[in-house]
């Protein structure tokens, strides 16, 4: 549970909020790459409550400006995107990717004020498809995080966008609290009585937390039958990444960037990848497809519903939403799945979701199996305390190799200590396999 305070403190994501400016310290992944074509349509955004539109030049530069035109703030996700720079369709100003003024066909010859106004920008750079963006104070911005899956080659990863409708911290705890995956995510088909289901799986888990150099680990720990024990372990990376470690069955890891498009949007960044082989074809066409019609934890393709081009992110909101109950089917909670929700990112979406897009803390009662979730919110709340009050960088924000870490899943003898374990396997190498059997 959180005072009020605390919770506003951890959610709002605005300009002059404390969260807001500790998540500008960091670079933000905010648009696919591909979506976003040379000379092609401006697209809307919004990324910790800025309303901002991206584009890429005809040399292919990306670029990330404020929406409002620095003239008389007409809408620039109407503007002209043609000969190196996007052309406000008002009076006709044009702007670089860095904001400069190549153009004001109104203006009399010689004036000087192109020299004196500059559009708003945020740096823009890409990696392996995808553009990352840095709002924070500093004028020569900290380099890219490293973070595996956006190193793997290409073909070694898929990546997939959707708009979530909630708070940020919802969705993020959603991915931290990994009690829920063998509950929400179970199917009951042939399965006999609900309570016989739940005797037969072993739902009590045990949880051990970690604080590290990159935020913490939340490790899981389920007897197995022959007394030895299986340890799963999720990363939290400061300030909105998690990492999901591989079902034995399908060898990949993955996870998410939670990254606040404004109080109560959150853009949903998946990431799976194999660290050194080429990503399975069969596996990829599923996550991109959907099995069998079914979501996967990926977004499918033909899950994206239209919106007009002045919602922000218009290309990747879904057909999956809280005013339709995210499709809920009751009678499928008595044929195939547990939950009723149809998918296991939908399942994931529509609890995290929950009843509110910012969901009012003070009114939950946690429990042990939140202990991961608790555990990041204090993070969180120190950090801001330690960056706001004391001046300290807050973890990862400027040495770029912090992140280079990955989730877990070991079956180890009963006596073991689950951290000195699996410390081993949690640094991510370039190149290297997991280094162990998944
Ligand atoms: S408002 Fe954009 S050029 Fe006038
Ligand atoms: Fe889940």
């Amino acid at each position: 549970m959180l005072t009020a305070e605390e919770n506003e403190r951890l959610t709002r994501i605005g300009p002059g909020t404390p969260m807001g400016g500790l998540m500008r310290l960091y670079w933000l992944p905010f648009y696919p790459g591909g979506a976003l074509p040379a000379d092609g349509q401006p697209k809307r955004v919004k990324i910790l409550g800025e309303d901002l539109v991206a584009f890429r030049d005809s040399d292919g530069r990306p670029g990330l400006i404020a929406n409002a035109c620095p003239h008389r703030g007409a809408p620039l996700m109407f503007g002209r995107n043609e000969e190196c720079g996007i052309r406000c369709v008002y009076h006709g100003w044009k702007f670089d990717v860095e904001g400069n003024i190549l153009d004001m066909p109104a203006e009399p010859e010689g004036s000087r004020l192109k020299e004196r106004v500059k559009a708003k920008t945020y740096p823009c750079v890409e990696r392996n498809g995808v553009l990352w963006t840095y709002m924070g104070p500093e004028d020569t911005p900290p380099p890219l995080p490293e973070i595996e899956w956006n190193l793997v080659p290409e073909e070694n990863v898929v990546v997939t966008f959707r708009v979530q409708e909630c708070n940020w911290l919802q969705a993020l705890e959603g991915e931290i609290d990994s009690a829920h995956a063998p509950i929400l995510h179970s199917r009951i088909d042939n399965k006999g009585s609900i309570n016989d289901w739940i005797a037969a799986n072993d739902l009590r888990r045990t949880f051990k937390i970690e604080r590290q150099p990159f935020g913490l680990s939340i490790a899981s720990r389920r007897k197995l039958e022959d007394d030895r024990m299986y340890w799963r372990v999720n990363q939290f990376l400061l300030p909105f990444w998690t990492l999901v470690p591989p079902q034995s069955k399908f060898p990949e890891l993955s996870g998410h960037a939670w990254v606040p498009i404004d109080d109560e949007h959150t853009l949903c960044l998946m990431f799976s990848y194999t660290p050194k082989e080429e990503f399975y074809p069969k596996s990829r066409v599923i996550l991109e497809e959907g099995f069998k019609g079914r979501e996967t934890g990926h977004a499918s393709r033909s899950c994206y519903e239209d919106k007009p081009a002045s919602t922000p992110y218009a290309d990747f909101w879904t057909k999956f939403n809280p005013e339709n109950g995210y499709h809920f089917d009751y009678a499928a909670q008595e044929s195939t799945y547990f939950s009723g929700l149809p998918g296991l990112w939908v399942q994931d979406a529509a609890c995290q979701s929950g009843v509110m897009p910012i969901y009012d803390r003070t009114m939950e009662n946690l429990c042990v199996s939140d202990a991961g979730v608790a555990s990041a919110r204090r993070l969180l709340l120190e950090t801001l305390d330690d960056y706001h009050n004391k001046h300290e960088p807050p973890l990862g924000a400027i040495q770029p190799d912090t992140f280079m870490a990955r989730a877990v899943s070991v079956t180890l003898p009963s006596d073991s200590d689950w951290l000195t374990a699996c410390t081993p396997y949690m640094k991510a190498q370039l190149g290297a396999d997991f280094g162990y059997t998944p």
